[in-house]
């Protein structure tokens, strides 16, 4: 098999660039090692960057985005028990959107499909060969067989534990890491909103998040040992840490209801500086990861895929490599200015347990400063829907 792009990893990056190559009549193929029904039905995070509704909607996406995606104009901050709003809209003139990320999938495998161009899903064994050759290749099993798909170029996209990044000689790798000393707890919750816009809290028990995912379920997060166990929080317990973190003095409470999803997530800021080796190129998390706190993730794995689908036009139509010279400095641009962002955000909510008064009056100091300051809520409202000036 002979393909133009082979690209591994059927997550955003993977099957959005596969979308954006077809819309450039260049080929592809996307081989997956999870299911269809895997990673339609896998829980990430959900806020949509400005820039990621408007390639969504130019690309042909967005129309189901748009009708059942919240558009957010804002987003609260809690803290010493007060509640204060970052208008983004006034403060930026953009916003977000809350649309889960396995609904984007969703709706980019469908695409997929009625391109007559579907992912290969469910193989085992990937490995990539000839990455400095001129006839790089792809090789894995799929129902018992061997398959070796030979490509102009490979991307990788197959998050951070995948073969791609793995498949960069270590000596030729940079890598920059911090594991933070917490994970997240994450509930899906059938009720109604609490609250009309997100509320990122910070509590001397820990950070705390209220999302929303439509009118009937809500996505909830929680501080918590990131080596703890789904098991040992029973509903009551999650629910009372909950409103011990978000609720404020003015009287509002935090609406409960039947849980049906718990699970923990792990968090570390990463990022591997060598997105590109020969004829390999890294999107997504299987170059970079960020915390949670600001829902990057995804809309960086957007960015990285965009700016290829570009590099890639410009090489099949007039054979210049310019800009996939250029991609990883392009790339790495935002995904710096989004691994700043994540982690001051996590650095300003999260509780660090080795933090001494001192450091906790300075995270207060920041918050207090943040909600009062015209310029340093502009700074956290541009970070926030993605205008990331390089
Ligand atoms: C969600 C996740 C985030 O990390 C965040 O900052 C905001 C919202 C979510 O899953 O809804």
């Amino acid at each position: 098999m002979r393909t133009q792009v082979g690209i591994i990893g059927a997550g955003p990056a993977g099957l959005l660039l596969s979308h954006l190559l077809h819309l450039e009549g260049i080929e592809s193929v996307v081989i997956e090692s999870r299911s269809r029904v895997e990673i339609e039905a896998t829980i990430r995070a959900g806020v949509l960057e400005q820039g990621t509704m408007d390639l969504l909607s130019k690309c042909g996406l967005g129309e189901r985005m748009r009708r059942e995606g919240a558009l957010h104009r804002g987003f609260e901050l809690a803290f010493e028990g007060g509640r204060h709003r970052i208008d983004l809209t006034e403060l930026t003139g953009h916003a977000i959107t809350v649309y889960a990320q396995h609904e984007v999938i969703k709706d980019l495998v469908a695409a997929r499909v009625a391109a007559g161009s579907e992912p290969v899903f469910s193989v085992s064994d990937t490995s990539l060969d000839g990455l400095e050759s001129e006839r790089p290749s792809i090789r894995y099993t799929c129902d018992g067989e061997e398959h070796v798909l030979e490509c102009d170029h490979i991307v990788g996209c197959d998050g951070f534990h995948g073969p791609s990044r793995a498949a960069i000689p270590e000596h030729l790798r940079s890598e920059y890491q911090r594991i933070y000393p917490f994970g997240w707890f994450g509930i899906l919750v059938e009720a109604p909103p609490s609250s009309e816009e997100l509320i990122y809290a910070r509590h001397d028990r820990g950070f705390a998040l209220i999302s929303t995912r439509s009118p009937g379920v809500q996505r909830m997060y929680f501080q918590c040992d990131p080596s703890g166990s789904v098991e040992n929080w029973s509903d009551d317990r999650i629910w009372s840490e909950l409103h011990a973190r978000v609720e404020a003095k003015d009287g509002w409470k935090l609406t409960e209801g039947k849980i049906f999803q718990k699970n923990i997530v792990g968090m570390r800021s990463f990022v591997c500086s060598t997105m590109r080796h020969g004829k390999l190129f890294l999107a997504g998390d299987a170059a970079h990861i960020v915390p949670p706190t600001g829902a990057k993730g995804m809309n960086l794995a957007v960015n990285d895929v965009r700016i290829l689908s570009e590099a890639f036009k410009l090489l099949y139509a007039t054979g210049s490599e310019a800009k996939l010279d250029a991609y990883p400095d392009d790339a790495l641009k935002r995904v710096w200015r989004a691994e700043h962002f994540s982690w001051w955000m996590t650095s300003m909510l999260h509780r660090f347990d080795d933090a001494t008064p001192f450091q906790q009056q300075l995270q207060v100091a920041e918050l207090k400063y943040v909600a009062s300051s015209r310029a340093a809520s502009t700074a956290l409202a541009e970070n926030y829907v993605g205008m990331l000036a390089s």
